[in-house]
């Protein structure tokens, strides 16, 4: 099934130029149908023009609140023919809005290993704990702060000397790796969304016939 997605983007937009590349290397069944930038000038929307996919600028700030800017980001990814969406470097926290009008079909990419470090600065978050394993995780979007069902994960070492800017960009290289594999499953149609059993509980999600962690040792016992 060749997914058909929209991609949300704030800034830089290196996520969506691994999707981009994937798509144009044949190592991903894709279309980039539309990419949103809530932010003019973002650096994302010429990486999409240079590829060739349509782009819109959907300022927040023209909107009176959270659920009339998510209902123009609906209104256009529907437009554009998106069916499912990424939220690729996108800065804003999403509502119903847009979840209802594509249930289960959003999907994040987050610089640590959730739960640890939800929101924003996630990896001087991690700095400032002292850990001394972080990562990266791609999950389903719910109305939370990155707080949905996880589909996978990677782990990234803190190592003695870092500075915000270098962890960044080795968990940035796997971030790129982490959301292909998970698109590609999707595309391959091995997401399996298995409801809430009682109202107390969360739905569960898998990837069938692929890890959901990368660069860690599995046992098959
Ligand atoms: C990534 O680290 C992503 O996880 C976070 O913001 C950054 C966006 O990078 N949400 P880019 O715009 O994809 O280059």
């Amino acid at each position: 099934m060749t997914l058909d997605l929209g991609v949300l983007i704030s800034g830089r937009g290196s996520n969506l130029q691994a999707i981009l590349d994937a798509i144009a290397a044949g190592t991903l069944d894709a279309r980039v149908r539309l990419v949103i930038s809530n932010r003019p000038g973002a650096p994302g929307l010429l990486r999409a023009q240079e590829a060739g996919v349509p782009t819109a600028v959907i300022n927040h700030k023209d909107h009176a609140d959270r659920a009339s800017f998510d209902a123009a980001l609906v209104d256009a990814l529907r437009q554009g023919g998106a069916s499912w969406v990424v939220l690729a470097g996108f800065m804003r926290i999403v509502t119903n809005v847009l979840l209802d009008a594509f249930p289960g079909r959003v999907v994040n990419v987050h610089p640590s290993l959730l739960p640890a470090f939800p929101g924003v600065s996630a990896q001087a978050q991690a700095l400032a704990h002292g850990v001394r394993i972080t990562g990266c995780t791609v999950h389903l979007v719910d109305p939370g702060t990155d707080t949905g069902p996880i589909l996978a994960q990677a782990a990234v070492p803190v190592l003695p000397d870092d500075t915000e800017e270098r962890l960044s960009a080795r968990i940035l290289a796997r971030e790129h790796e982490l959301l292909l594999h998970v698109l590609a499953a999707i595309a391959a149609g091995n997401l399996r969304v298995h409801p809430p059993a009682s109202p107390a509980t969360r739905s569960r999600v898998e990837l069938l016939g692929v890890p959901g962690a990368l660069g860690v040792e599995t046992t098959n016992d």
